[in-house]
């Protein structure tokens, strides 16, 4: 038996020993997903071009495009961050390749959302712009966030992980204070109804939670029962 077949699953891996079924299994779930992820990713903007020619954006369009490539946005960075927590709890390591298209396509849609609000909203006139990002809080933190990724998306190759060696997962850290800025962005600029940015704020809660090593080791533990009583019935 290889060494490699005998996995902890502290380290989110499995401890029974993997057949070469079960190891092609996980290898099609894995396509599968990857699959699913950049089709899923590109449906909103599908949409948006969809709505656009079929005149459906409503009496604002540009706040549409605002609304509808921000909530992409948050949504995507939102499953990236839960990439991490699934695994722990529920031992889905196949979704680990997953987060990095899961974050560049936020950025994606962060571009889009900024190019709105440059393009269409500002009309690219620099003085307006700068007055709108400094003179609007909310604004200003969605642009810290933003400049923010910026690193992140350069930095996510396997070439750069490689070069910048520990200090890459250091520097990969900064996606918490993102996630965070992006959810400052959001409840700031909302007026009275706070549900859906109340919403995301748990979520984004439970997920620092689940990371958080006596909850992250109670979850473990938990998965592992799970998984000895799935195999004993
Ligand atoms: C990580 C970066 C960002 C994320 C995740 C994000 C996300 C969001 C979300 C979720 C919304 C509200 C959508 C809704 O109400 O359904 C929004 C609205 C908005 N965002 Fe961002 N945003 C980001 C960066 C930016 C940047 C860089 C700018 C501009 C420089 C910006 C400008 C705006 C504006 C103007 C609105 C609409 C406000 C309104 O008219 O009520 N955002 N954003």
């Amino acid at each position: 038996m290889k060494e490699s077949e005998h996995m902890s699953v502290i380290s989110g891996r499995e401890t029974a020993v993997s057949t070469p079924t079960k190891r092609s299994d996980r290898k099609k779930t894995a396509k599968l997903l990857t699959w699913v992820t950049h089709l899923g990713a590109w449906v909103p903007l599908a949409v948006l071009i969809g709505e656009y020619f079929t005149n459906n954006l409503g009496i604002d369009p540009v706040r549409e495009i605002l609304f509808h490539t921000g909530t992409t946005a948050l949504v995507l960075l939102v499953l990236s961050l839960a990439v991490t927590p699934a695994n722990i709890a529920l031992g889905w390591k196949q979704v680990i390749p997953l987060r990095r298209p899961l974050g560049l396509y936020a950025f994606m849609y962060v571009c889009l959302h900024l190019l709105t609000f440059v393009w269409l909203d500002y009309a690219l006139n620099l003085a307006f712009i700068i007055d709108g990002i400094v003179e609007q809080p909310f604004v200003l933190v969605g642009t810290a966030a933003f400049l923010l990724l910026i690193p992140l998306a350069i930095t996510s190759t396997k070439g750069w992980q490689k070069r910048l060696g520990k200090r890459w997962k250091t520097l990969h850290k900064l996606s918490y204070l993102i996630i965070i800025l992006a959810l400052i962005h959001f409840v700031w600029l909302v007026k009275n109804v706070y549900i859906e940015p109340g919403i995301y704020v748990g979520i984004v809660a439970l997920l620092f939670l689940a990371r958080w090593n006596p909850v992250k080791q109670k979850l473990l533990r938990w998965q592992r029962q799970v998984r000895a009583k799935l195999k004993n019935s």
